[in-house]
């Protein structure tokens, strides 16, 4: 049997192959195309949006109707922040940045009555990449943890659910603006339209958001439950009708499991 001729052929035939690719690989082609990888693994490792928003903080949100007790939790969410050692940044929306809260001032003024549905949704997306940008990424990047009072969740909720905006064009935006940044956890608390009416009936002066009807309101509710069920890992509905301690006990539950 031939087999050790064979064995000895198939080598050298082997080593032809390599003295064949080897030579390619110094010609100028191929050294274009590997080239060429190694940019296109560079850009996606050093580049890419992972990188560019590299968190080494946790960001969470905090949303749900007008007198789900929001600015109460979060007051108590950022002293247990504090208490852990954590260096916390609160914030806002719309606003947060100084040219957020001009646009905070545009959106809800009661002078700009007649503003059109979509100025309403761009300029909330405008304030919300002047936070994203140049407040809560770089605090993100710094180690520290970003709590924001509402954030693209409310977009969906109020300018989808309530104006009735086109839901898909919403996302465009979300997509256009965050890319793939998201929150870590966003605690929505929900309560009854109106329980949360009632808690807030003592405010001296209404928004022009917070001056809308009553099925506004439900609407709004009603986009924000959809998106818990749609997001369940990063979105926890918290039964925000429970007094202000059980609300408080939950919170502390899914932000020491984050
Ligand atoms: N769980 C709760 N039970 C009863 N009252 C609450 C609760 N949470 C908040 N409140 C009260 O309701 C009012 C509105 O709360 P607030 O935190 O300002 O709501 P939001 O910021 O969501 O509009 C405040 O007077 C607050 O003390
Ligand atoms: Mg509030």
């Amino acid at each position: 049997m031939d087999f050790f001729g064979g064995g000895a052929f198939g080598a050298a035939k082997f080593n032809q192959k390599i003295i064949l690719l080897s030579g390619i690989f110094r010609s100028g082609r191929m050294k274009r195309i590997w080239w060429n990888k190694l940019i296109i693994l560079f850009h996606r490792i050093f580049l890419s949006e992972s990188w560019a928003c590299m968190k080494k903080g946790k960001f969470i949100t905090i949303d749900g109707v007008e007198g789900a007790g929001k600015s109460t939790q979060i007051a108590v969410i950022c002293d247990y922040l504090h208490r852990k050692g954590i260096d916390v940044v609160k914030t806002r929306e719309p606003g947060g940045t100084d040219l957020g809260e001009k646009i905070r001032s545009l959106l809800l003024g009661l002078d700009n009555e007649g503003m059109h549905s979509d100025t309403e949704l761009l300029l909330m997306f405008s304030a919300r990449n002047e936070l994203i940008q140049n407040k809560i990424k770089p605090a993100l990047a710094e180690g520290k943890w970003v709590v924001s009072d509402r954030f693209t969740d409310a977009s969906f909720a109020y300018q989808g659910g309530g104006r009735l905006l086109n839901l898909d064009r919403i996302s465009e935006l979300e997509s256009w603006v965050q890319g793939k940044f998201q929150a870590d956890l966003t605690l929505l608390l929900d309560v009854g339209v109106d329980i949360g009416m009632t808690r807030i009936e003592s405010r001296k002066s209404k928004d022009r958001i917070e001056k809308e009807e009553r099925e506004f309101f439900e609407r709004v509710r009603s986009v924000f439950i959809d998106r818990s069920k749609l997001y369940p890992e990063r979105i926890k509905l918290i039964d925000a009708s429970q007094s202000i301690e059980q609300v408080q006990q939950q919170i502390q539950l899914f932000i020491e499991a984050l």
